[in-house]
């Protein structure tokens, strides 16, 4: 089994590290680079895993995960690439750096991947989308894949899309979070309490959520169906269209697209 090291151990690497870790990835196979003490014995403690210096894990590793912020990046590159080899998988997970980015950084024939991931990876329900650098195969895409399905589901992308798949998956979380608020203070708002109201939106999410999923059904088929004529329903969704609900989400998404457009340029 090749041996893959986690360069940047922060919310999004220990997620992906205990989702290996979980998915039964040999924890001998796998290294963290991590620079700061306490964090390096608190892994090592919780997985069981070796916390090595970056260069050590660059000379190691067949594939590094690059998990460090955008900002980072430039830094980490310019540490590992010395000591990277044609052959070497790098898989970045870094909002807005492209493969050209980093190809220009690492040695040819190191082949680059580049992953958006989102939250919900945390629980192994993710959503990672995947692309693929011009010195990448099959063998190489299939790696990627299997790293990121530790952690919830994986598809493949053009890299032209990415900056579309950040503003849905990436960021979209943070949307379906901003209606659970909207929903439970208008439920305080009817006078339930907080508590009540709470449940009652986040299991009506997971419920929702899993009728799309299982059913396959499309959404405005199960939207149709809780809709009856002149009903409840049907009030509160004349209430969304008039205040523009719907071209709101277009534009917000609009917007999250242009953002990592720009970021991806700044880099
Ligand atoms: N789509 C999404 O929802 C999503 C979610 C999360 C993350 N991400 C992506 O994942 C990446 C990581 O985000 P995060 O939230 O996990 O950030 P984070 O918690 O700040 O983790 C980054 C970690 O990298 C470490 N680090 C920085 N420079 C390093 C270096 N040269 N060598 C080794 N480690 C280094 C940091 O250590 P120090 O704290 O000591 O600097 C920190 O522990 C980001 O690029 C982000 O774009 C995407």
């Amino acid at each position: 089994m090749k041996q893959t090291a986690i360069l940047g151990a922060g919310v999004m690497g220990e997620t992906l590290l205990s989702g290996l870790v979980r998915a039964g990835r040999r924890v001998d196979k796998l290294l963290v680079g991590e620079k700061r003490e306490v964090r390096a014995r608190e892994l090592e403690d919780r997985y069981g895993v070796a916390v090595v210096g970056n260069v050590e894990a660059a000379q190691k590793a067949d594939t590094l995960a690059l998990v460090v912020k955008p900002q980072d990046m430039g830094a980490l590159l310019e540490e590992i690439a010395p000591h990277l080899r044609p052959g070497q998988l790098v898989v970045s997970l870094a909002a807005g750096i492209t493969t050209a980015f980093i190809e220009s950084r690492v040695p040819e024939g190191v082949a680059v991947v580049r992953v958006m991931p989102n939250t919900p990876a945390l629980v192994d329900e993710g959503m990672a989308a995947i692309a693929p650098g011009s010195h990448c195969d099959e063998k190489h895409l299939a790696e990627a894949e299997s790293l990121l399905s530790s952690t919830g589901k994986v598809m493949r992308i053009p890299e032209r899309q990415m900056d579309a798949v950040t503003a849905i998956s990436g960021s979209g979380p943070a949307y379906i979070f901003y209606v659970v608020e909207s929903m439970i203070e208008s439920g305080v708002h009817l006078g339930l309490p907080r508590a009540t109201a709470t449940e009652l939106v986040v299991q009506t999410l997971v419920g929702s959520g899993r009728m799309l999923q299982e059913t396959g059904t499309h959404p405005t088929v199960l939207r149709e169906q809780v809709t009856s004529p002149a009903g409840t329903t049907a009030a509160a969704v004349r209430e969304l269209e008039k205040h523009g609900v719907r071209a709101a989400f277009l534009s917000a998404m609009e917007a999250a697209r242009d953002r990592s457009r720009e970021l991806a340029e700044g880099s």
